[in-house]
């Protein structure tokens, strides 16, 4: 199949601003399917490497890596699995790959929340504090760029402040600065076990119906440190991209998130649409509203077109 670009095209899909998201379980042997989510699995720690190799042959260079370890922690301190995930990929591909790693605590913490929560309510510090000894974990095991997806006040800041003080100065943040609560997130909390339990994450995820807190939201990550900013989810966000790249002045992405992705996989498997085209088409449209880069589990697909 070739696909045609018109000259005058107000889109600039290109191979390099492609994220490919990628999941390590430490519970697995073998690899495992994600539900939904076509050509994407969650891989064993030694699997790993051959998929990444699969992916970098096809022009594929920027990783989002998640990582979900077996035990939960109540109060999280023990990286040290992240710490080999994130340490032996570095070793083996060094340069040829960029590894973004989501930094959050719902795969580790009991309850699935994104922070340490008492009686259903977040403990900001405490929350912090484990948050900063991840980061500053996958910073020494090599991590290219650090994603965090809490969305809790000021984690930015904080970040940004204990990698100056360890000598980090040079270190990237991509905030998930614009994250919505979204039902469109379900595959992606099946593979990353991370379902919140006791309570929703309103208290923390910002509401679709506030378009300025929603641009706020970035404005403040911006201010606070961040390199990279993203909207999520991206199809549902299309309208904030270039207006917060207006206000920012920051490279802009999206995150086409799990379910998103897997309404495309679903319209083809209920013989309604053709998968590759659907994402051909979403993909342009996240270029054409001016999205610097984008995060989406159909990277691999389309790479080959581009
Ligand atoms: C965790 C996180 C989530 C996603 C990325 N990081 C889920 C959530 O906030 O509940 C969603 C990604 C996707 O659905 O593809 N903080």
């Amino acid at each position: 199949m070739k696909i045609y670009f018109p000259n005058k095209s107000s889109s600039n899909l290109s191979k390099k601003m492609l994220i490919q998201p990628i999941f390590v379980d430490q519970r697995l042997k073998v690899k495992k399917k994600i539900k939904g989510l076509g050509n994407n699995y969650s891989w064993t720690q030694s699997t790993i490497t051959k998929a990444i190799e699969t992916d970098l042959k096809k022009g594929i260079t920027n990783f989002l890596l998640f990582i979900v370890p077996t035990d939960k922690q109540k109060l999280p301190e023990d990286f040290s699995f992240h710490y080999d995930v994130i340490h032996n990929l570095k070793k083996k591909f060094k340069k040829d790959i960029t590894l973004l790693i989501d930094t959050c605590l719902c795969s580790i913490t009991p309850d699935g929340h994104c922070g340490i929560s008492h009686k259903k309510k977040i403990d900001l510090k405490q929350t912090h504090y484990a948050l900063g000894l991840a980061a500053n974990t996958y910073l020494e095991a090599g991590a290219d760029i650090i994603a965090p997806s809490d969305m809790m006040k000021n984690t930015t800041r904080y970040l940004r402040k204990i990698f100056n003080e360890n000598g980090f100065h040079q270190s990237q943040i991509m905030s998930y600065s614009t994250k919505f609560k979204s039902g469109f997130y379900g595959p992606f909390r099946d593979a990353a076990n991370s379902s919140p339990k006791g309570f929703d994450r309103s208290s923390y995820q910002l509401p679709v119906t506030d378009r300025n807190k929603a641009i706020n939201s970035s404005i403040i990550n911006a201010a606070q440190g961040a390199n990279y900013l993203m909207v999520k989810p991206g199809m549902t966000s299309i309208d904030l991209i270039a207006d917060i790249k207006r206000e920012t002045l920051l490279p802009t992405g999206a995150y086409q998130v799990s379910g998103e992705f897997a309404s495309l996989q679903l319209l083809e498997a209920n013989k309604l649409g053709k998968y590759i085209d659907l994402l051909n088409e979403s993909l342009n449209v996240f270029s054409r509203a001016k999205a610097d880069f984008i995060i989406t589990y159909g990277a691999r697909d389309i790479v080959k077109y581009l």
